[in-house]
C-alpha cells in the first residue's frame, strides 16, 4: 500500500491536512484509531480566528460555517461584580467566530469522503519509519504496511509520532487547576463570551448556537465529576458570574459534561526527517486563549503550503523552515495563553499580594487602551506568515 503523504490522527489537523492537500492534487491516508461517531462528538474547543475560518472558508469547507458560526466583535472580562467589554473587531480590525470543533470535524470528514478521500477509522498506527519512510498500523483485518514520501504526526497528545523523534527537548507546565466544561440545552445568557473571575475560582460562558450553552468552571484537578450534580455546576456558576446589577444565569438540562487538565507543553523540533509533527502532537495550551485548535490549523496551513512547493517544484525550502515557522507562532500562543490563564484563575497557593497583583492586572486590561489592544490583538490571531 502506498501513498503521498501518510496522516496519522484524523481530528482537525489530520483531516484538514488531508483536505488541503487534496485540493492541491496531493494524495493523502488519514488512520485515525477511533470510529467515526468518536471523533465526531468529542466535544472541545469552539472559538476560531479569523485565520481559520479564512483557512476554512478559502479552500472550500465553509459553507455551513458561514451559515452556522456566530461572529463576535468582543468579549467581556467579569470582575468584582461588574462587566467589562474588550472591543476586539473595534482594537484589531478582526473578528472570531463560535463553531465547534465537532462540527468542522463533521464537515472535514463528509467532504473527503465526497471527494474519495482515504480516511480509514478505527485504524491505529502502532509503529513508524521516519526515513524509510513507512507506517505501520493496525485495523479489524489485520496489520498493514502504508509506505509514502511523507509522515504527518497529527495524532495528539497521546499519540505514536512524537515519541519518534529522536532528541527532542521537552518543554512543559502544569497548572494547579483544571476545567469542568459542560454543554447545556438553554439559551446563552449572553451574546458576547464572558471570562469570569471570582474569588472562588474562573467561570466562562461560552454557546454553541441560539439554543445550547457552553460553559465551563475551575475545578481541582483531581476533582471527581461524580461530586458534580447539575444543581452544584448551576449553583457554582451563577456564583462565579454574579454582577452587582443582579444577571441572572439561565439553567436547563446539561447533555454533556467532562474534565478536562490543563497544561502548557512544546516540544521541539517539530520535524525529524521525512515525519513533521502538526497540532497537539508538538504543543498543548491550557484552554484559556481558546489557542489549542486554531493552532493545529495554522500549523497543517504552513505545512500543506511547504508540501505543496515541494511536489510543485521540487524545492525543500518551505519544509526546512517548517518547524521554526510553527515554532515561533506556538510560543506565541503558549504565552498568550499562559498569560489569559494566570490573569483569570485563581491559583489555591497565591498570597493576598499576589491577589491583589492580579486585580490591578485585571483593572489595567479593563481601562487602558494599550493593554485590551495586546489582548485583542493575540486574542483574534496574530497573520499567518
Ligand atoms: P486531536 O484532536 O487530539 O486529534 C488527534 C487524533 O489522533 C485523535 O482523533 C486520536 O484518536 C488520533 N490518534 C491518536 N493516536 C493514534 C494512533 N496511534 N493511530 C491513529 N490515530 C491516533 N482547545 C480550545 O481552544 N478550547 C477548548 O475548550 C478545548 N478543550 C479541549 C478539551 C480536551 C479534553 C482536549 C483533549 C483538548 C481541548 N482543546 C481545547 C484543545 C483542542 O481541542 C485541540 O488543540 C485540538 O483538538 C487539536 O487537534 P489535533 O488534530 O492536533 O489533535
Ligand atoms: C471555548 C473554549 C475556550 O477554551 C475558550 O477560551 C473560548 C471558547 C468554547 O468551547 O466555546
Amino acid at each position: 500500500m502506498r501513498t503521498q503523504v501518510a496522516i496519522i490522527g484524523g481530528g482537525p489537523a489530520g483531516l484538514l491536512l488531508s483536505h488541503l492537500l487534496h485540493v492541491q492534487g496531493i494524495d493523502s491516508v488519514v488512520l485515525e484509531s477511533r470510529d467515526r461517531g468518536y471523533v465526531e462528538h468529542r466535544q472541545r474547543a469552539g472559538m476560531l480566528e479569523q485565520g481559520t475560518t479564512d483557512v476554512l472558508r478559502d479552500s472550500g469547507v465553509g459553507e455551513r460555517l458561514d451559515r452556522e458560526g456566530l461572529v463576535h466583535h468582543g468579549l467581556e472580562l467579569r470582575f468584582g461584580g461588574a462587566g467589562h467589554r474588550v472591543p476586539l473587531t473595534d482594537l484589531t480590525g478582526r473578528t472570531v467566530t463560535v463553531y465547534a470543533q465537532t462540527e468542522i470535524v463533521k464537515d472535514l470528514v463528509e467532504r473527503r469522503l465526497a471527494d474519495g478521500g482515504d480516511v480509514r477509522f478505527e485504524a491505529r498506527v502502532v509503529d513508524l519509519d521516519a526515513s524509510a519512510p513507512s507506517v505501520t498500523f493496525r485495523d479489524a483485518t489485520g496489520t498493514h504496511i502504508l509506505d509514502c514520501d511523507y509522515i504527518a504526526g497529527c495524532d495528539g497528545f497521546h499519540g505514536v509520532s512524537r515519541p519518534a523523534v529522536p532528541g527532542l527537548r521537552m518543554f512543559s507546565r502544569e497548572y494547579p487547576f483544571a476545567w469542568l466544561g459542560i454543554l447545556a440545552d438553554v439559551p446563552p445568557s449572553t451574546d458576547e463570551l464572558i471570562y469570569a473571575n471570582h474569588d472562588r475560582g474562573f467561570a466562562l460562558h461560552s454557546l454553541r448556537s441560539p439554543s445550547v450553552s457552553r460553559l465551563y468552571l475551575q475545578v481541582s484537578p483531581d476533582e471527581d465529576i461524580a461530586a458534580w450534580p447539575d444543581a452544584r455546576i448551576w449553583d457554582e456558576l451563577a456564583a462565579r458570574f454574579a454582577t452587582d446589577d443582579g444577571w441572572t444565569l439561565h439553567q436547563g438540562p446539561i447533555t454533556d459534561r467532562s474534565i478536562t487538565p490543563m497544561r502548557s507543553f512544546v516540544a521541539e523540533p517539530m520535524r525529524h526527517d521525512r515525519l513533521f509533527l502538526a497540532g497537539d502532537a508538538a504543543h498543548i495550551v491550557p484552554p484559556t486563549g481558546a489557542k489549542g485548535l486554531n493552532l493545529a490549523v495554522s500549523d497543517v496551513t504552513v505545512l500543506a503550503r511547504a508540501l505543496t512547493e515541494r511536489y510543485g517544484t521540487g524545492s525543500e525550502t518551505l519544509l526546512d523552515g517548517y518547524s521554526d515557522a510553527c515554532l515561533r507562532r506556538a510560543w506565541r500562543a503558549e504565552h498568550f495563553s499562559y498569560w489569559m490563564t494566570t490573569l483569570l484563575h485563581v491559583d489555591p497557593a497565591a498570597t493576598q499580594f499576589e491577589r491583589r497583583l492580579q486585580r490591578s492586572h485585571l483593572d489595567y486590561v479593563a481601562t487602558s487602551k494599550a493593554a485590551a489592544t495586546s489582548l485583542a490583538e493575540n486574542y483574534v490571531g496574530l497573520p499567518l506568515t
